[in-house]
């Protein structure tokens, strides 16, 4: 329900975020844009951002280990798919945000949705 990768750019403001070099292959961003928390990874060389707050309970996502599209919360193990912040297992059932990201220019840029 807050899959904004899924939404039309017209809905979205694109937030300039950091160099692209400061997010090399693996590598993962912690960033507040506004109030939100977000976690950006570059996973071979696709780049994926999502809010970085666990909807189990409330937990900070972003250090938990990576498998494929995954991201294991480190607090007891729920599951999301970070292109698209589907939860895919227990304990979460509801998805977290995810958020397109651009590179333009050599800079990483995150689509908020417009308030
Ligand atoms: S806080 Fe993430 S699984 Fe419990």
């Amino acid at each position: 329900m807050f899959n904004y990768t899924a939404q039309p750019e017209s809905n979205l403001e694109f937030v300039e975020i950091a160099p692209a070099s400061e997010l090399p292959n693996g590598g993962r961003l912690f960033v507040d844009v506004g109030e939100k928390p977000i976690v950006i990874f570059n996973i071979a060389g696709g780049f994926f951002a999502i809010g970085d707050i666990c909807t189990h309970d409330e937990g900070p996502l972003g250090d938990g280990v990576i498998e494929d599209h995954h991201i294991i919360c480190p607090r007891h193990g729920a599951e999301f798919d970070v292109r698209n912040g589907k939860a895919i297992s227990m304990p979460a059932a509801v998805d977290i945000p995810a958020y397109p990201v651009q590179i333009r220019d050599g800079k990483i840029f995150i689509g908020m949705p417009k308030e």
